[in-house]
């Protein structure tokens, strides 16, 4: 494993390894330490508003597992700052209303679900799939239990069929699909390509050595599948290795796409978007080229707007930089924010994640920080899909977040590296195992394409009309 890749693909700065070579810089060197304040700490949103800041680095609780039983926090002062925010009471109509505005052609939520035992998981192996990235490789670093993999998702109202390998090639056949975002977004094409690997071969085809710029074929269907990276979807820049938290600080440009994935999906049938963990970080937001505010920049003229104004921007100037692409003629779907489950302390407080099972559907629930990841992204989507349907760009929401929140058994924890191995993240509590829960994601896939009419007369329409206003 080169650990170059872990320095790009993962979602934390701070997943920096220790490793000597890796300290190329002086402005590394800080890195040695072990950060002191904690990004993730989301409670801090609701806190700072009461604790003095010098007490945030002894903030050691855990924070996503007091959402067990507790009753749905109520927004911060600083959450009312973005003035599209739902309040809190309307917040579950709201949501009722979009998980109806999915599922306005089918009687069943496929999104709304438990996970059952599925003795026949897993259908793939580290052995017989080449595309396991090595840090989600967990049977490779002695993961020593295995019933996490044999799970299927149940929605409430009908069957989600298991991935069927064929049957998506065939749909597929001549097409491309794009994966924009993270290394979770990365996460599911590899998942992808396991799961494809089953019944055919697949080449690389990629058109450069930039780990973050793959491209793979499957010339028995002519299919493309290929992985943009852009952690932040928008124009980002790392103005300091360091910060104000030792994890750097970046500039957003909240109202500039990153034209290194746009500029590129003109010919894909299929695009799938997401983002994440990367907007916990220090980030210092601009529009119109001006600095307009921040998340935790700890600058005392700056206004501190939150994660979630900056989570909502980048999904609305990527999503609306769909319907503005000429030419494009896709598929766009949403895929929304995957939670990540540590227990009993955050990343660097020894927090990590040693379920083995599942939660049912009424163990735990959407609320504090994933709720509002969630939402922000929802409002985006439907205000794009809305455009998309003048412009002829269709969105689909890929709505795996309620699914993936009842798998705090899902992750690598200690099993994503070597037990030597000198890392920052030491339990990946934000990632998911290969195989894993997150091959179900391309169960959804698979059955919203069909939903799509499969190999339809539109699609072939599509690559028509593109064919004669591109070349
Ligand atoms: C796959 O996992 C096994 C342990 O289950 C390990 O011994 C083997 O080295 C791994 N192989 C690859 C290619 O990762
Ligand atoms: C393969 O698919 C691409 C589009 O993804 C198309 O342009 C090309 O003509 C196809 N090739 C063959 C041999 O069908
Ligand atoms: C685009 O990709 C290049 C090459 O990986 C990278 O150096 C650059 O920072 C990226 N641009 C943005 C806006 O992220
Ligand atoms: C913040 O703004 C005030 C008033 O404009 C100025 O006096 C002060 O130097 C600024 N502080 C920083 C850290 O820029
Ligand atoms: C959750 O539902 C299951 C099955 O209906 C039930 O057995 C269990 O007691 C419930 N658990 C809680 C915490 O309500
Ligand atoms: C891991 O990194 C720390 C901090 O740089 C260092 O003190 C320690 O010796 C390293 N351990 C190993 C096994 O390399």
């Amino acid at each position: 494993m080169r650990w170059e890749n872990l320095l790009l693909l993962t979602p934390y700065h701070i997943m920096k390894p220790y490793s000597p070579e890796l300290q190329n810089g002086s402005s590394r060197t800080s890195l040695q330490n072990t950060p002191r304040i904690v990004l993730l700490l989301t409670a801090t949103l609701f806190l700072l508003t009461i604790i003095p800041l010098y007490l945030f680095p002894l903030l050691a609780t855990s924070f996503a597992w007091r959402n067990l039983s507790s009753p749905p926090s109520s927004p911060s002062p600083s959450l009312s700052s973005s003035s599209s925010s739902p309040s809190s009471s309307s917040r579950d109509m709201s949501r009722d209303a979009m998980a109806g505005v999915t599922m306005a052609k089918s009687s069943c939520d496929i999104f709304r679900g438990e996970w059952v035992p599925n003795p026949n998981a897993p259908y793939y192996t580290n052995e017989t799939c080449w595309a396991i990235h090595e840090h989600q490789n967990c049977m490779k670093f002695g993961r020593p239990d295995t019933e996490f993999l044999k799970w299927r998702w149940k929605p409430n109202d009908c069957d989600l069929p298991i991935f069927n390998p064929a049957q998506f090639l065939e749909l597929v056949r001549g097409k491309s699909l794009a994966f924009v975002g993270d290394s979770v977004g990365r996460n599911q094409m590899q998942s992808l390509i396991c799961l494809l690997l089953r019944v055919t071969y697949a080449v690389d085809a990629s058109v450069t050595e930039d780990e973050k710029f793959r491209r793979y074929h499957f010339p028995t269907h002519n299919f493309t599948v290929a992985s943009f990276w852009s952690p932040f979807l928008v124009r980002a820049h790392e103005a300091d290795p360091n910060g104000p938290t030792l994890t750097g600080l970046f500039n957003l440009h909240l109202d500039q796409v990153d034209t290194n994935w746009t500029t590129q999906m003109t010919p894909f049938d299929y695009v799938i978007v997401s983002a994440g963990h990367w907007f916990f970080r220090p980030t210092m937001f601009f529009e119109a080229d001006q600095l307009v505010g921040c998340h935790y920049c700890l600058h005392p003229n700056v206004t501190d707007l939150t994660m979630y104004y900056s989570y909502r921007r980048a999904f609305r100037a990527a999503l609306r930089a769909f319907n503005d692409l000429p030419g494009f003629r896709g598929t766009v779907f949403l895929r929304t924010f995957a939670p990540s489950h540590f227990e009993n302390g955050e990343w660097n407080k020894g927090g990590n994640c040693v379920r083995q099972r599942p939660f049912r559907s009424n163990e735990t629930r959407m609320d504090g920080y994933n709720l509002e990841m969630y939402m922000a992204q929802l409002e985006e989507y439907r205000a794009a899909e809305g455009e998309g349907k003048e412009k002829g760009v269709r969105f689909r929401l890929l709505d795996t977040t309620e699914a993936m929140l009842l798998r705090p058994d899902g992750h690598p924890g200690r099993f994503g590296h070597r037990p030597d191995e000198n890392v920052t993240l030491y339990n990946d509590c934000v990632h998911w195992c290969l195989p894993g829960p997150i091959d179900n994601w391309n169960d959804f896939l698979l059955h919203m394409l069909k939903n799509e009419g499969g190999r339809s007369a539109a699609g072939r329409r599509s690559r028509n009309d593109r064919k004669s206003t591109i070349k």
